[in-house]
Parts: C-alpha cells; sequence; structure tokens
C-alpha cells in the first residue's frame, strides 16, 4: 500500500470503530465546532440538519480519496464557494477539522490509536494546505 492508501485505511478504520461504538458523529462535530468558533456558528446558524448533514458528508469524502484533492478537483470547487460567496474563513476549517479530532479523541478514548492520530493529522494538514492557498 502506499502512504496515502494506508493513510485513508487507516481513517476509514477509525470512522468504522466510532460509528461502531457512537453512531453519528456530525451532531457532536458540529456542536463543537461552534464551541470553538463563534463566527462560524452565527454563519451556519440557519443551515436545517439535512444541509448539515450533506456538507458532513462532503466533508468525509475529502478524507477517504486523494482524487478530491487534486488541483482543480472538488475541494478547490467547494473552496471557491465557500470562500468567496459565503465569506467562511481560513480559521474556520482550522475549527471545523479541530473538532472533528477533539471528538474522536473524546469519544474514543483509550481506542483512539496514535497511528489513526497520525493519520488525521497529516491529512487534514494535506487539506488546510490548499485551503491556505485561496
Ligand atoms: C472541507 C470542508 C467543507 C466541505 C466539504 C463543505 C461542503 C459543503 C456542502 C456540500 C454544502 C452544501 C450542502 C447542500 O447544498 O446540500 C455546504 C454548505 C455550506 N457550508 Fe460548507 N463545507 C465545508 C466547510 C465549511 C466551513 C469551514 C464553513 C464555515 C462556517 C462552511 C459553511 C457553509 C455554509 C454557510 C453553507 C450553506 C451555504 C448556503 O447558504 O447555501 N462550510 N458546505
Amino acid at each position: 500500500m502506499t502512504d496515502t492508501a494506508n493513510e485513508i485505511a487507516l481513517i476509514s478504520d477509525s470512522l468504522e470503530l466510532y460509528a461502531e461504538r457512537h453512531g453519528d458523529m456530525a451532531p457532536r462535530v458540529y456542536e463543537r465546532f461552534f464551541e470553538l468558533n463563534l463566527e462560524a456558528a452565527a454563519l451556519m446558524e440557519y443551515l436545517d440538519e439535512y444541509m448539515r448533514g450533506r456538507m458532513f458528508a462532503s466533508m468525509v469524502e475529502l478524507f477517504l480519496s486523494d482524487e478530491h484533492l487534486d488541483p482543480g478537483g472538488y475541494l478547490d470547487w467547494e473552496l471557491e464557494n465557500h470562500i468567496k460567496a459565503y465569506s467562511a474563513t481560513t480559521a474556520m476549517y482550522e475549527s471545523l477539522f479541530q473538532s472533528m479530532r477533539d471528538v474522536l479523541d473524546r469519544d474514543l478514548g483509550t481506542d483512539w490509536r496514535p497511528e489513526w492520530r497520525e493519520a488525521w493529522a497529516n491529512r487534514l494538514d494535506r487539506v488546510m494546505e490548499r485551503v491556505k492557498q485561496f
């Protein structure tokens, strides 16, 4: 397996275990996100659960496939919408990704394996590099 395929497999394993043990992660991630970033909470206040669910699912897709991170790929397209049209900021992305990590860490407890933590850190750094280019 290549490094990124391995990373994706680790991320996928962590999400699977989370779902098995704790169910739907999305509401907990949004709760943490809004605690960490009040401006993001205000921006997303009117988004219903369905929209939030779709946004969460699209975000998870980014962590599970490399093709979305290619220049001109899904991530760039979504950033164009978010940063230019919705006034999302780099700091909001930082907070959203931090929320993912916090919820995994908090709820998985001793099951949160060091190699999962590392795979998440690498992946999120890679996504943030592209976010910062906008
Ligand atoms: C990689 C991270 C993200 C992904 C993949 C993503 C994806 C999406 C998608 C797919 C939708 C549309 C949902 C639908 O039409 O059904 C959406 C909507 C939205 N997102 Fe995100 N999002 C991300 C990060 C953020 C961040 C950091 C913010 C900042 C608060 C944000 C704010 C919003 C807002 C305000 C909308 C609603 C726009 C509208 O009024 O139509 N998103 N997002």
